[in-house]
């Protein structure tokens, strides 16, 4: 089967993933309203497209916090790709810097960071952190993650507690026992994922511990799962380097606003004085051209790197950025 659009891969690893780890992924919380949202709110945005504007050549790099990657969409972080193929977090760095983009990695990743650094060590890539209630353990991550080369710091922001997701619930979603959370091992006796585990997720985080992770590491900041221009303002004020406006993929609040529509008030609020990033819902290069015309510096896709993954591990999630790369341009020129 010719893979010619995202939709294809999404097709194949529905077809192709045992039925519990393709639940997983799909999830979204509640009835999924927001994680529908996501890409529907794309479908109600419409271009203004300007003609006769020689679009001959055309540069798509663009840059994260000063270091260039070779066109505005990066791998969002997604815990657990030993799910979609073997190799799990180790292919999707190789595939990332294969396509010089930026790879986030989670700290729900089946692979240590060691692994991730080693298997592709010129890679750009970034750490998202979940605070632990055990803050020693969240501490070591980053200062880990700083010594291996890791070149920004993502605190995700939006998951206190884990967002009700029903098929897992009903399937009793556990990773297999072969798998562990590499990162993890040792820090707690948790190699599974359980109902339990999440609790041990710290739900008293505020605005504050962004001065305890700037105490800790030199690395820059960027929030993950910013929605209003409150929180986009707070941002700015506790000196954060970036915002990823993002509702977790509609995993976390159902019933929050698609994260393309939050975008346009994080941007206004942000003036310019941080970078602002978004997730949620890209499919298409002409959404990653809507995202930008809204304001967004750069994007980031989850399931759809886990969709490639399934496909054909590395060489899979390389396919899908290269479609997702080869719209962007097409787009950016039919819109003149
Ligand atoms: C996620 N997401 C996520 N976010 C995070 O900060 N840490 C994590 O470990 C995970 N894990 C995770 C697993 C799976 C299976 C999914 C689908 C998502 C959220 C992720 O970073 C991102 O916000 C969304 O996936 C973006 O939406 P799309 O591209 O999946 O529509």
């Amino acid at each position: 089967m010719a893979m010619v659009c995202l939709s294809d891969f999404e097709a194949y690893a529905k077809k192709h993933l045992p039925k519990i780890a393709w639940d997983f992924f799909a999830a979204g919380a509640d009835d999924c309203s927001t994680r529908d949202e996501n890409i529907l709110a794309y479908k109600r945005i419409r271009f203004r497209p300007r003609m006769l504007r020689d679009v001959s050549v055309m540069d798509i790099r663009t840059k994260l916090l000063g270091t260039e990657i070779s066109f505005p969409v990066g791998i969002a972080p997604t815990g657990f790709h030993q799910l979609a193929w073997p190799d799990g977090e180790k292919s999707t760095a190789r595939a990332a810097a294969a396509m010089n983009t930026c790879y986030i990695a989670s700290t729900y990743s089946t692979c240590t960071l060691e692994e991730i650094a080693a298997a592709a060590p010129g890679g750009i890539r970034w750490f998202q952190l979940y605070i632990h209630r055990n803050r020693a353990v969240s501490q070591q991550l980053v200062q880990q993650a700083e010594a291996l080369g890791f070149q920004g710091l993502v605190l995700t922001a939006d998951l206190p507690y884990t967002g009700k997701r029903r098929d897992d619930i009903r399937s009793g979603f556990r990773l297999p026992p072969h798998m562990k959370l590499k990162n993890l091992e040792g820090a707690f006796e948790v190699c599974k994922m359980s109902p339990s585990f999440h609790s041990l997720l710290d739900p008293s985080v505020t605005w504050n511990d962004i001065y305890w992770l700037q105490s800790l590491t030199h690395l820059p900041i960027i929030v993950k799962g910013i929605l209003t221009k409150e929180d986009a303002e707070l941002a700015v004020r506790h000196g954060v380097q970036g915002i990823i406006v993002s509702n977790h993929g509609g995993r976390q609040l159902d019933g929050g606003p698609a994260t393309i529509d939050a975008l346009v008030e994080v941007v206004e609020a942000v003036q310019g004085k941080i970078e602002v990033y978004l997730d949620g819902g890209i499919r298409k290069g002409s959404d990653v051209l809507k995202a930008l015309a809204l304001g967004a510096k750069c994007v980031f896709i989850g399931r759809p790197a886990l969709w490639g993954l399934a496909y054909k591990g590395e060489e899979g999630l390389q396919d899908v950025l290269r479609i997702l790369q080869d719209e962007f341009r097409l787009s950016m020129a039919l819109a003149g």
